[in-house]
């Protein structure tokens, strides 16, 4: 199958570009080739989506499956359906759960309410409904073209190697270094996707004509169990959870699902409809979904590469946790040195360090504005960034000069 893959060179798009290639697909990939290289048997085309003629190097080509993972621009989706909407059999186009106006209530499903869509952003619109809302478009957009033909994929937090977003990374890295470790109540409600069973999934649906909208998304489990399986498969002898309830938390100023000083993945009980939506449909629809102790390895790899002591976008400070710890009266000797590297195959083919040159707007969040942040904001780092320029917040661009691991080959 000759696919194209709008991105390729970062996260979800460059392992649905190395599964396809893995898969014996003809993949190209078109992007500026600025975020990092694609995998080892495929092609990248250089294209700037800002650019309303950026997708001149591919005119006239024709593609049997186009994957579209644009975060939010609708003017992105639109020219790459008007260029090959037309002739292409099967369209993917990555959305997110971030369509639903509904993040409270457990268990919806794709039929929820969304957002109203947004085909132009004004300035002054919070990111959280500008980001589901332009999805919401982009969406229509596909459907409009391509009708039964589109496959949209509505992800909620998406984890594994690769991943730069330090939430669920935050977890891996510090359970991976044992002591006494403050977690946030178990109850609460938690799902992610490892962006290998994603990129399988979007591959197999190109391969399988499987069209329809589907939350790309795990069951659902509780945040206790997340952290005790992670623990499981990374946390040295001796690692023991010292659980804080909310009100201590709350007092001592720990953000709820990212940011700095936060518990990630802690979420809101507004935003539990956020992590605990009904994965069935997906799962019947031929979504798999590998163990936790694999996702929490190939996250450890990324840590690693990162750098475990590096400044974090999400995750408790040094100093924070020891607040926490003393006021349970239980001490913790300073952090113990990063594990280890994991040896054998299976981790050291992993990584392929790269750069990348994203500019990361990021969002002061403390107290009440914390309690409302959704679960993705931390997702929307160019859209904060974009939004930086027109809008009264107070948000702060800083260059991000990491290494990030990806798969280069299977
Ligand atoms: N991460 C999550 O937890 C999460 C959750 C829900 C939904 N999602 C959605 O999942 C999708 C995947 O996100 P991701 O973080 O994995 O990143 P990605 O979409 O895999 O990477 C973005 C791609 O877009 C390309 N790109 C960026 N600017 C471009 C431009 N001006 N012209 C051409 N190409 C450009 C980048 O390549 P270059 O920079 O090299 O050009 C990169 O290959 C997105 O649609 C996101 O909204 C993510």
């Amino acid at each position: 199958m000759k696919m194209l893959i709008l991105g390729g060179t970062l996260f979800l798009s460059r392992e649905v570009a190395a599964t396809a290639v893995h898969r014996g697909h003809d993949v190209t990939c078109a992007a500026r080739g600025t975020s990092g290289t694609v995998p080892a048997g495929a092609a990248l085309v250089p294209v700037d989506r800002d650019d309303p003629g950026g997708l001149r190097e591919l005119a006239g080509e024709r593609f049997d499956s186009v994957v579209d993972v644009a975060t939010m621009s609708l003017p992105w989706v639109a020219r790459a359906l008007a260029a090959f909407g037309a002739g292409t059999a099967h369209w993917t186009f990555v959305s997110s759960i971030n369509v639903y106006t509904d993040t409270e209530t457990p268990g919806r499903s794709t039929d929820a309410d969304l957002l109203a869509p947004l085909e132009v952003v004004e300035p002054g619109t919070d990111p959280v409904t500008a980001y589901g809302g332009t999805k919401v478009a982009c969406e229509d957009a596909v459907r409009a073209a391509l009708g039964d033909r589109a496959f949209l994929v509505r992800p909620g937090l998406i984890t594994g190697p690769g991943d730069v977003k330090d939430r669920f990374g935050y977890w891996v890295n510090r359970i991976s270094r044992g002591g006494r470790i403050p977690v946030p109540p178990r109850e609460q409600p938690i799902q992610h996707i490892d962006v290998r069973d994603l990129a399988d999934w979007i591959v197999l649906a190109a391969e399988t004509g499987l069209t329809g909208t589907f939350d790309g998304i795990a069951p659902v489990t509780d945040l206790g169990s997340l952290l005790d399986g992670i623990a499981a498969a990374v946390a040295p002898p001796g690692t023991d959870f010292v659980p804080v309830d909310a009100a201590a938390l709350d007092a001592a100023g720990v953000a709820r699902w990212a940011g700095p000083d936060s518990f990630p993945l802690w979420a809101p009980a507004t935003h539990h409809g956020f992590v605990s939506r009904d994965a069935a449909p997906s799962l019947a629809a031929g979504l798999r979904i590998r163990p936790l102790g694999d996702t929490a390895r190939a996250a450890l790899e990324t840590e690693r590469a990162l750098g475990f002591d590096r400044p974090r976008e999400a995750g408790l400070s040094t100093a924070t946790e020891a607040a926490l710890l003393r006021r349970r009266g239980a001490g913790n000797a300073p952090p113990p040195p990063p594990p280890p590297p994991l040896t054998g195959p299976d981790h050291l083919s992993l990584i392929l360090p790269f750069q990348v040159s994203a500019v990361v707007g990021r969002c002061p969040v403390s107290g009440e504005a914390a309690e409302q942040r959704p679960p993705e904001q931390a997702d929307h780092r160019r859209v904060l960034s974009v939004l930086l320029a027109r809008t009264a917040f107070s948000l702060v661009a800083e260059p991000l000069g990491k290494k990030i691991p990806q798969r280069e080959e299977r």
